[in-house]
């Protein structure tokens, strides 16, 4: 385990030079989004990662994103390398973003990220805290609601209680409605989530009240991991008022205090707190399969236990998301993030296809 700035700052020579981005869709909705479609906000963070691609030596890039056409367009002209910057999921589904990676490997064609394997895994949060608790990381008490359950009988006795799915991504069906304080605000949202999301379970949770952090993982197990400088949500600037999560408002709604009021900073943390998320961090970065890059969200219980909330395989990449902050308390560009994401895939890929790296 490396911490940030040690051997990320010098490019290694391009393995692969020739590089073929895959994107969501901008074309069709995408219920992730406000209004369930692409907005000015989506694409400029498209161009800001496109442009800052192209200022990269050595490399040349062409661009994927119309997914009526993308396997065709694979197929016939499979690319030498592919970044699979889909965190969408193919036709904007977030249930097929293991499609594509699949469909890679069917095709031969190596690329950055997550295996499918990976991506099943992480997609339910019940199943990655089974695995954290098994190898003895914190996690949030927890109630598991299958659909046709009786609702009103699986409650916890605890509130206040935090509501979530235990498949979903980008806060689908998280709003501040999630914290729930009493058994009738309780039933109330378990059955409003799996109206939202029929035939999924929903996980009721522990109330995390204290400190929002998240670890920010570039590399791969044998080679070493570069391990950014753990972030921390910043509610200060949050009416008091509401309730502290990061929800859908916060991702999708440009109007929304959650939006404009929620901060990221270089968390404030005891070296040997820091020390414990990072090393949970790099345990389940392996345990679960991760390629290349990664991102684990925790939060702190009311009697200051730090616990695991969910990974993230191939987490944000966009210039103002949480990677690219963590990135920036270490000092490395957006660029440079961008292009250490690359090389841990270029190189894992070479030292797998036994390929001499360049
Ligand atoms: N048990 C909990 N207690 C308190 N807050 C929680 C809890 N679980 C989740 N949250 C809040 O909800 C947010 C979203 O939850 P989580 O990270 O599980 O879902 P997500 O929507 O998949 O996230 P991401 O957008 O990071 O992929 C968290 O960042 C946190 O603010
Ligand atoms: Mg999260």
């Amino acid at each position: 385990m490396q911490q940030a700035g040690e051997g990320s700052r010098i490019p290694q020579r391009p393995i692969f030079p020739d590089v073929t981005v895959l994107l969501g869709d901008p074309r069709l909705a995408d219920h992730s989004k406000r209004e369930g479609a692409f907005h000015e906000e989506d694409l400029a963070t498209r161009d800001a990662m496109k442009a800052a691609f192209a200022s990269l030596d050595g490399y040349a890039f062409r661009y994927l994103d119309d997914h009526t056409t993308i396997l065709e367009d694979l197929r016939a002209e499979p690319p030498q390398f592919v970044v699979n910057f889909c965190d969408t999921g193919f036709g904007n589904d977030p249930v097929r973003e293991l499609n594509l990676p699949a469909y890679l490997e069917m095709l031969n064609v190596p690329y950055s990220g997550a295996p499918p394997a990976a991506m099943v895994l992480c997609w339910d949060k019940a199943v990655v805290r089974g695995m954290a608790a098994q190898l003895g990381i914190a996690v949030p008490d927890e109630v598991y609601i299958r659909p046709g359950d009786d609702v009103a009988a699986r409650l916890p006795d605890r509130y206040p209680a935090f509501v979530k799915p235990s498949c979903a991504d980008g806060s689908v069906g998280i709003t501040v409605d999630a914290v729930v304080h009493d058994h009738a605000q309780a039933v109330a949202r378990v059955k409003r989530v799996q109206a939202e999301l029929p035939g999924r379970a929903v996980l009721v949770q522990e109330f995390l009240a204290g400190a929002e952090y998240g670890v920010g993982v570039i590399g791969n197990p044998g080679p070493g991991f570069t391990i950014l400088p753990p972030l921390e949500v910043d509610y200060d600037g949050l009416d008091p008022a509401l309730p502290r999560l990061l929800g859908f408002e916060s991702k999708a709604l440009p109007d929304s205090p959650y939006w404009t009021d929620v901060r990221f900073r270089e968390a404030r943390i005891d070296r040997a707190a820091r020390a414990a998320i990072e090393a949970a961090a790099a345990a389940m970065f392996e345990r679960l399969g991760l390629s290349d890059y990664g991102r684990f969200d925790f939060r702190t219980s009311a009697d200051g236990v730090i616990k695991l909330m969910e990974v993230n395989p191939n987490p944000a990449w966009a210039n103002d998301g949480k990677l690219a902050f963590m990135a920036g308390f270490a000092g490395i560009a957006y660029r440079d993030m961008l292009r250490m994401i690359l090389e841990a895939a270029q190189s894992r890929t070479a030292a797998e296809r036994g390929t001499a790296q360049g």
